[in-house]
């Protein structure tokens, strides 16, 4: 049985003001059944970390570096957020691969270097509208994974986050049987890749407008175990919508 994850992403929201929304959270749910992690931007990871010790709720990071110290002004690596107190970061979101232009053997090194540091990876991938109009899809999120994930991947460090591109903030999501064909694809190339024991124990995530109002229908989908949750994470009152439809699974 995989257990399962709530993920939230901050992405670039959050000042000291929001930590209030973590301690809700955590208030919210002091015994979870599922997994809850939110990653808020790094410079709130070090308190939010120290906020929520002895809660069900983890802290995670949005992106690292590839080395693990150096002249790399800005950057922080993996081994600094697992210093600050997160236990999970996540790499190659489709944000990140637009805004800064990253590439799959750059999320594969950071990949590398994060789970050497101890960290949990969500690593992100997803099409575009235009791929997924060109029925590109399977394909495209086939390059991503091998790409994208390291061969020292395992079912404890690696979870793998589907995120169509378009429905990210869109209020778009796609259906049901879309959402399947490729969980189902993606649980099929890990077990391909890894084994059967490593690849069914790897947690596939969905990401991409998902709300309390559509997150059951979601998480009854096979092969999702779980989502990774950006506007709606935001505040606890909804994020907290998302987790009770996850616990009822
Ligand atoms: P939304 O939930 O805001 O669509 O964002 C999804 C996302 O990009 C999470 O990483």
């Amino acid at each position: 049985m995989r257990q399962k994850l709530a993920a939230g992403n901050w992405k670039m929201n959050g000042t000291k003001a929001s930590l209030a929304e973590l301690d809700a959270l955590a208030k919210a749910h002091p015994d979870p059944s599922v997994d809850i992690l939110i990653c808020p931007p790094a410079t709130l990871i070090d308190r939010a970390a120290q906020g929520v010790q002895g809660t069900g709720v983890g802290i995670g990071a949005q992106d690292c570096h590839a080395e693990t110290s150096g002249a790399h002004t800005g950057d922080l690596s993996a081994t600094m957020l697992a210093d600050a107190g997160a236990t999970h970061v996540i790499l190659g979101h489709s944000e990140r691969r637009e805004d800064h232009a990253e590439h799959n053997k750059d999320i594969r090194a950071k990949a590398r270097s994060a789970m050497d540091a101890g960290l949990v990876t969500i690593i992100c991938v997803g099409e575009s509208l235009e791929q997924r109009e060109a029925a590109n899809t399977l394909d495209i999120i086939g390059g991503q994974l091998s790409g994208s994930i390291p061969d020292q991947s395992t079912g404890e460090n690696l979870v793998v986050a589907y995120e169509p591109i378009w429905a990210i903030g869109t209020g778009k999501v796609p259906t049901l049987d879309e959402i399947g064909e490729v969980h189902d694809f993606i649980r099929s190339r890990l077990e391909h890749r890894f084994g059967e024991g490593v690849g069914r124990s790897v947690r596939l995530l969905y990401g991409g407008s998902v709300k309390p109002g559509n997150a059951a229908e979601i998480f009854a989908v096979s092969n999702v175990d779980g989502a990774l949750v950006g506007g709606a994470s935001l505040k606890a009152a909804d994020f907290s919508g998302i987790i009770d439809a996850l616990e009822a699974v």
